[in-house]
This record gives C-alpha cells, structure tokens and sequence, in this order.
C-alpha cells in the first residue's frame, strides 16, 4: 500500500471519531449560547501573504460550523488564533510582540483559549519557543493540520490537555473544508501548495513542503460555486502557477486551466499570482491575451537584477531573459501591467550589482512593486552565506530603489488620464465616506465618488488624476 493509500485509511477509519467530537463541540457550544445568550466569539489574527489570508479564511469557516462566532477584536474573544508568518523578521517580531500582549489579556480571562498556527509553527525550533516561553498558548497547529482543529479545541476544552498538531502529511490536499471568505465578490482559490525552487533567501519551501496541485476538477467546481453565490473575481493561489500541474499523469498546465475557468458564466475577472519567470510560458502568454476574463495583469517577481546575485539566488534565470520576457508580454498584451517583488542587500550584493538592478527596474517599467530588505532567514542557504551587508547599506540602496520606483509609477497612472476603465468596486473610503475605491483589471487603485450600493459591482470610471498610488476619476 502507497504512503498516500495509507494515510487515506488512517484519515477514513478517524473520520468517524472527529465527527462525533465534532458534534459534541457543536452542543456544547449550543448549550453555551442558551445559557449566556451569545455565541463563543473569535478573532483570527493573520501575517503575510494572500496564502495565510486564505487559510485563515478557512480557519473561519470551521470554526463558524463548530458554532463559533467572529469577532472584530481580540479584546473580548474566546478564542484568538495567530496565523503567523516566517518569510522575513518583521512579522516574527510583530506576532512576539502581540503574543506577549495577548498574555495580559489572558490573565483577567483565564478561560480565554489561544492558539497559534501558520508557517512560524513549522519550525521546530520557533515552536518549541512558544512551547516553553509562552506557556499560556493552549493550541498549536500547522500548514497543514488547519482541518484538526475542532479536535484541537475538543482536546483542549474537554481533555483540557495542551494540543499540538504539525503531522507531516504534505502530500495529501484536504478539499470541501469549509470556508468563511472575507468578501463575496472576490474570492482567493489554491491552485498549488508548496514550493520546489528553494531560493536560496526563501523559508517557504521548508516550512510549505514540496509543490503539489489541486486537481482541476476541485477548482472548477470551487469556482463554479463561487459564481453561483455571486462571486465576480478569483485570484489563482500557488507559489509558483506556472508549474501548476507538472505532477499530472495526463498534461493539464496553468493556461489549460485557465481556459476552463474563463468558461464559468459569472465570474468577471481571473487574477494569479505568483508567477515564476522562469517557468512563464508563450502558452501562458497566449492565454492572457485571449482570455477575456484573464486580467491583463502579471505579477513577475524579479528579486534583483544582477545575473551574480541571481545566480546566488538560485532564481534559475538572467536579466536578459527576464527582460527578454518582459518585452514579450508588453508586445502581444499591450496594456499590460506588469508587477514586481525585489530584494535589496542580498549577501554578496555589490553597489554594482544594486545598479544592475536599477537598470532591470529602469527598462522593465514596473506599474508597482513590493520591495524587501534582505531579511536573514536561519535555515536557508543563503542564511550561511559570507558578505552580509551592513542595515545602513541596505536601507541606503532600498530608498534609492524606490526614488526610481516612485516616478515609474506616477508616470504609469498618468497614462491612464481621460480614458475610462472598468473598476470592481471594493470599499469605502475610511477618510471620506462618499468615496469608492476599487481596482482595474491592471490592478490600479482608483478612488471615485460614489454610494455604498455598488460595492461589489463593477462600473466604469473615467480618470482625472494620477498619484504615485492611486488615481482619482468619476463614474460614467
Ligand atoms: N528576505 C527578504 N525578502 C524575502 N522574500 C522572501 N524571502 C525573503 C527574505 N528572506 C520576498 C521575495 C518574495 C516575497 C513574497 O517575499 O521577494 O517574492
Ligand atoms: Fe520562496 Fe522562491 Fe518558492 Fe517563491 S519560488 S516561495 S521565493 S522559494
């Protein structure tokens, strides 16, 4: 029997046990809201990327079919979940510093549960400091062990026994878990868990596992469902969509599975992200510019510009076939966007090298990008790596990569005055409430005036002014 077949019995034969603990959660949290006349509340606190939005979104929605309630603050919780984040320092800084104020709150509501989850607890060393260190925390689970947790609560609320759960089953996908998603017109769907291209800067593929795809059948039916319930964007989810589906038997790539989506009636817009450069495709390519539904959008993350540091990256491709792609995508799709990540201070990154990325930045003309300052990440290879560069580099070359960054930009937006563009309308402006905010396909921001009933609909606007982030226009 394969591992896989395995696993799959051990999972049948407990099915029926998590079930009846399941259902004894469940009364008791019915018992509970007779009697206090309110429901259990939570508050999912989430750090990084769109993948942990999604799991937290997930983390909702078995909670709310356990009889769990949310709630908007951690203050008056039962339950706070840390969903948290190891890509670089900061948001391990941030989730210490808020852990250790959770602490307080605790101590006047020892009855308060919290848990702790995400790719921080994927690390043996780091979970083992919230083990010692942080003796309040009652629940820790990992990546992928979020479909354990009504058992986790159930070992922690009945057994009253501390719960850890980071099993290593990462080859197995758990589908038709619940979901709570934050929005209904715009919805966030895993196509690929996991990553195989071990940059030498990145944690993600020790703490995600190895790559692996959902079958296209599961997204369809996800995304037909998403439609049917009013849903008018998704976002395509994988570290890297482009080798979407290279673990198949039968070939079935990224843009095949495009074609399909772009067939369901209802949803407007599709959106992936992160594509990989060295794995984009003309097949890709070709279906962006055919696809009506397909955003005219690529998020192409380049990380630096010089072919040394790249090679030290271990990013699998040079400045010239970026720039190769770059001129490619902007010839068969010409309105498109085109976005970016890149990392300053890299080990080993010369002044040289950082000029080389100016340069990428300067002919690539990025409509936006996130940019990083190299953030040492113990464990990766590059963690080892002599010639570390002082933080007063760093920053000296990230605000200088920025002032290059920032007129690209304006001049981006600018292009865009007096043509009009269909914008999916989002928010409400949190300064002016007679302002919309919403995205173009391009995934420019764009205020406008405009009443609380378009949210969620997409209208046309005609633009007036650019700003480095944002555009203003009317609606037509
Ligand atoms: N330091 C700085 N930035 C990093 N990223 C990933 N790992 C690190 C790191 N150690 C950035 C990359 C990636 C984005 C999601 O995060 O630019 O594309
Ligand atoms: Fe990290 Fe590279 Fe994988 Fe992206 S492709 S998740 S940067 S290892």
């Amino acid at each position: 029997m394969s591992k896989r077949d395995q696993i799959i019995n051990t999972l049948s034969a407990d099915t029926k046990l998590i079930s009846e603990k399941i259902n004894e959660l469940r009364n008791n949290n019915e018992q509970y809201f007779v009697l206090n006349g309110r429901k259990k509340t939570y508050h999912v606190l989430t750090y990084g990327c769109q993948m942990n939005e999604h799991d937290s979104e997930k983390i909702a929605g078995i909670l709310n079919s356990i009889g769990y309630e949310e709630s908007d603050n951690d203050k008056n919780s039962d339950l706070i979940i840390f969903n948290t984040c190891l890509v670089r320092e900061n948001a391990e800084l941030k989730f210490f510093g808020k852990l250790g104020a959770v602490k307080e709150l605790k101590k006047n509501r020892p009855d308060m549960l919290i848990a702790v989850c995400g790719c921080m607890m994927q690390n043996d060393e780091i979970r083992q400091k919230v083990l010692n260190k942080y003796r309040f925390v009652d629940i820790i689970f990992g990546t992928n062990t979020i479909q354990e947790l009504p058992e986790l609560i159930y070992n922690v609320e009945i057994n009253k026994n501390k719960s850890v759960e980071i099993i290593d089953n990462s080859e197995l996908i758990y589908e038709n878990m619940p979901k709570q998603r934050k929005f209904n017109y715009k919805a966030l769907v895993n196509i690929t868990y996991g990553c195989n291209n071990f940059c030498t800067y990145c944690i993600v593929p020790y703490v995600r596992g190895r790559e692996k795809s959902r079958e296209p059948q599961e997204i369809i039916n996800e995304v037909k469902l998403l439609a049917e319930d009013g849903c008018k964007e998704i976002t395509l989810l994988g570290q890297n969509v482009n080798s979407y589906g290279t673990t198949f038997e039968e070939k079935f790539t990224f843009s095949d599975l495009l074609y399909e989506l772009n067939k369901i009636d209802g949803i407007e817009r599709i959106r992936f992200m992160t594509s990989h450069p060295k794995d984009l495709s003309d097949d890709l390519i070709t279906a962006i510019k055919e696809l009506k539904k397909v955003c005219n959008h690529v998020h192409l993350p380049v990380q630096a510009g010089s072919n040394n540091v790249l090679k030290s990256m271990n990013r699998k491709y040079t400045k010239e076939h970026y720039l190769t792609l770059v001129e490619k995508l902007r010839k068969e799709i010409p309105d498109v966007a085109i976005t970016t990540d890149i990392i300053v201070g890299f080990p080993g990154e010369t002044e040289e090298d950082f000029l080389e990325t100016i340069d990428l930045v300067e002919k690539s003309e990025y409509d936006s990008a996130f940019t990083f300052l190299y953030s040492v990440r113990e464990g990766t290879i590059a963690a080892k790596m002599e010639n570390q560069i002082p933080e007063d580099v760093k920053h000296d070359r990230f605000d200088r990569l920025l002032n290059v960054l920032y007129p690209i930009g304006l001049k981006k937006n600018e292009t865009c005055i007096g043509k009009t563009y269909s914008v999916l309308v989002e928010s409400v402006s949190k300064n002016a409430n007679e302002y919309l905010t919403g995205r173009t396909e391009h995934f420019r921001l764009v205020h406008f005036k405009g009443d609380e009933s378009l949210l969620g609909k997409i209208v046309n606007v005609k633009i007036n002014s650019a700003k480095t982030f944002h555009m203003e226009g009317e609606l037509v």
